[in-house]
């Protein structure tokens, strides 16, 4: 008889129990600082009960003594909090501008038209700074790079962003492209990004060409000017430029400048070649293809002598009169006649 009692009322407790109750949603929340958040909760009580009254309370430690705080009387959280919940079975809360101090335990307490109830179970607010750092911050091309995002919640999910774009793994080899500015952020919340941080990625020259700037053909006498271009971090600081002669056998080279720039002022014969410019920073050296200058003698003025003086000469001889005329008559003669008809001459 009195095991059957006790069963029944242990059977009426559960049913209390279970009646009278209050749920989060989560029980850990990691929020940025400056954010807000929902702290999403519901309750339930017997149906014959009514809900007069509801509030939320923090967990301080006050003189030693670890009390439930309301937060309604607490300063720091004037016009910061807001009930999102109702007098029904919504107890939600919303919490603005959070702050580091925030963060701790917070409680829910509703009272009906017969009892008042604390929730047991609290919700825990971690508010944290999220601060990106990048180990190390400067590295050469395929070193291993660290990134880590301080926060001091307990392992929140966190990402990264390189300049807006999600990055996938927070160790890497370095490649050009991953230079730029990195920010971490809690998964749920990635509007709340850390302040960037940035990686330099040095690498030696790339891409070194040589800008050929003259006349075409390029003729004894013109200038030409060589420009080394290339792609480096830190930019390139120091160039070398080699020569191998068309003319020589040997294809020993020789330096022949130093400079982005390689300017002749007056080409010759002999500079025709193949240059190659060699660009180099900290981090290391390349060279440029080779390029091939080939310079022509100024043919064309003398391919026009050679032709032309032949012609004067056989028209000259046949034009000029034989005779003993003076010398303006003959200039004279020449200019008019010849110059007009020369066919006529004979
Ligand atoms: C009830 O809870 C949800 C979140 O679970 C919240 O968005 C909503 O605003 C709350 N309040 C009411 C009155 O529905
Ligand atoms: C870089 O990381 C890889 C694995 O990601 C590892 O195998 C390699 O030894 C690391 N290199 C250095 C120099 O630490
Ligand atoms: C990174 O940020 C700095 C200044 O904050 C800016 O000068 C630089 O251009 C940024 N880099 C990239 C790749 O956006
Ligand atoms: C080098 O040239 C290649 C091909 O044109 C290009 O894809 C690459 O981005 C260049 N590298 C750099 C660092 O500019
Ligand atoms: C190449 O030559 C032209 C004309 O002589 C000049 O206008 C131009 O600035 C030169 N370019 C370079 C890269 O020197
Ligand atoms: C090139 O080599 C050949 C044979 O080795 C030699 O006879 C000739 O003189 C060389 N020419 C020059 C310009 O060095």
């Amino acid at each position: 008889m009195i095991k059957v009692l006790i069963c029944l009322l242990l059977h009426q407790a559960e049913k209390v129990s279970a009646a009278w109750s209050v749920t989060f949603e989560n029980q850990d929340y990691c929020v940025v600082k400056g954010s807000s958040v929902e702290l999403k909760c519901s309750y339930n009580y017997p149906d014959d009960e009514s809900v007069r009254e509801t509030a939320w309370y923090k967990g301080m430690l006050q003189d030693g003594i670890w009390e439930r705080v309301k937060l309604s009387v607490l300063p720091t959280y004037k016009n910061r909090f807001a009930y999102r919940g109702d007098h029904v079975h919504n107890c939600s809360l919303v919490l603005q501008d959070l702050q580091e101090d925030d963060t701790g335990y917070y409680y829910f307490w509703f009272d009906t038209n017969r009892f008042g109830r604390n929730s047991k179970r609290s919700v825990y607010l971690s508010v944290t700074e999220l601060k990106a750092s990048i180990r190390p911050r400067r590295v050469s091309a395929g070193d291993n790079v660290t990134l880590e995002c301080g926060t001091s919640c307990q392992s929140p999910r966190i990402i990264w962003f390189r300049d807006g774009h999600i990055v996938t793994e927070p160790e890497f080899r370095a490649k050009i492209q991953d230079a730029g500015n990195y920010s971490c952020a809690i998964e749920e919340l990635k509007s709340m990004q850390s302040d960037p941080v940035a990686l330099d990625v040095w690498y030696s020259p790339l891409n070194v060409s040589v800008e050929v700037n003259r006349s075409s053909p390029l003729l004894t006498g013109s200038s030409v000017t060589l420009t080394c271009r290339s792609a480096a971090n830190p930019a390139a600081d120091a160039y070398t430029w080699w020569y191998s002669s068309s003319f020589s056998n040997s294809s020993s080279e020789l330096q022949v400048g130093s400079g982005q720039v390689l300017s002749i002022a007056s080409v010759e014969l002999a500079h025709s070649g193949t240059y190659i410019c060699q660009a180099e920073n900290r981090v290391g050296q390349s060279r440029s293809a080779e390029v091939l200058l080939t310079v022509e003698e100024t043919v064309g003025i003398i391919i026009i002598i050679l032709l032309v003086l032949p012609v004067v000469v056989v028209w000259a001889w046949k034009c000029l009169p034989h005779s003993d005329a003076g010398k303006e008559d003959l200039i004279d003669s020449i200019a008019f006649t010849c110059s007009i008809t020369p066919p006529l001459c004979s």
